[in-house]
């Protein structure tokens, strides 16, 4: 077994999965105004170290992403962040893409950016501790999108940043996202998101990536957020496990979903129905932002001297998207 082999194994194995917690400053303060809290890199720490510190952390959160203001950030007891999230048993890893940026020719688009100087930053986070990396690539789509231009380049980029990230030691989280916004249907989205993931491998496989010691992420099969035909959870999981077993080649060791932009209760449902019907030998487990933190975020907002309620209902949702993961979660247990 390789050595990233064993690193994604440890993040994503027995239940566990990864909290998504490396919202740029841009992004975070969006959030954290929608709850009417002042977004300053001590108000962002003061959050984010409540969650590192909880209880859920220990069984259910096996990585967590940071953003780079917070893999920097010390806590209040005056260790690192990635040492509080190792203390737990958990792996630290990094945001380390620049974000999405206009694609030239194709202006409705984006492609993906942060690949120069990226050895040199890779350096500096492995240092600090990270053992794994995330690159997003997103995708939007209509009758035209995405194009070939944006599949071809933004796999290309993904590919030139998982060489990058393994020759140094850590684990490349790939995630192509092929958003959910649009009135496309669910059928459209299986279409879009099998041809965007082979594109992905067809380019890692070129660039000779050691299959094994990565971690996909990729968005599950929905009807667009304004389509009228919404499907069922259990048509959920059968179309994502058909994508993925169409397209994902068999030395990968799992797959950790986004939840881009479903509620908590959906994403966690979908997953454990995925998880439920999981004939392949991939590890199915979530990578979830918005799906762990939204109502944390909220009782936090409302006391942000309320570590215990903060915490509680984090660990609430960790724990669902842990059963969720192994195919063991039921309704009945969200209101215990
Ligand atoms: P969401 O689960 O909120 O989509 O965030 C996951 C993520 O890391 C997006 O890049």
């Amino acid at each position: 077994m390789s050595e990233l082999n064993k690193i994604a194994l440890k993040i994503i194995s027995n239940g566990k999965g990864i909290l998504a917690a490396d919202e740029s400053n841009g992004t975070m303060t969006n959030r954290l105004e929608a709850v009417n809290v002042v977004s300053t890199p001590e108000n962002r720490l003061k959050f984010r170290e409540i969650l590192f510190s909880s209880e859920s952390m220990k069984e259910c959160i096996g990585g967590v992403i940071l953003y780079d203001e917070t893999i920097n950030q010390s806590t209040s007891y005056g260790n690192s962040i990635p040492d509080l999230i190792s203390s737990h048993g958990a792996v630290p890893g990094i945001k380390v893409d620049t974000g999405a940026k206009d694609l030239a020719n194709s202006s409705k688009e984006k492609i993906t950016e942060g690949l120069d100087g990226l050895r040199e930053r890779l350096k500096k986070y492995y240092k600090l501790g990270a053992r794994f990396t995330k690159w997003r690539g997103v995708y939007v789509v209509s009758k035209k999108y995405p194009s070939e231009l944006a599949i071809h380049s933004n796999a290309h980029a993904l590919a030139r940043y998982s060489a990058l990230v393994q020759e140094i030691g850590m684990v490349p989280i790939v995630e192509p996202e092929v958003l959910m916004d649009g009135d496309h249907s669910a059928e459209v989205c299986l279409k879009k998101t099998s041809e965007v993931i082979k594109k992905c491998f067809d380019e890692l496989i070129l660039h000779k990536i050691d299959l094994s010691g990565i971690i996909l992420k990729p968005n599950m099969i929905l009807a667009g957020n304004l389509s009228k035909t919404k499907i069922s959870s259990e048509e959920v999981s059968q179309k994502t496990l058909e994508c993925l077993k169409g397209s994902v080649p068999s030395e990968v060791p799992g797959i950790a979903f986004l939840s881009g932009g479903q509620s908590e209760i959906e994403a966690t449902e979908n997953l454990n129905l995925i998880s439920k019907n999981n004939k392949t030998k991939f590890i199915m487990t979530y990578s979830y932002g918005r799906a762990l933190q939204q109502s944390a975020l909220k009782v936090w907002s409302k006391n942000t001297k309320d570590k215990v309620a903060t915490q509680n209902t984090f660990n609430h949702r960790a724990k669902m998207c842990s059963l969720a993961a192994t195919g063991k979660w039921s309704s009945d247990f969200e209101n215990k």
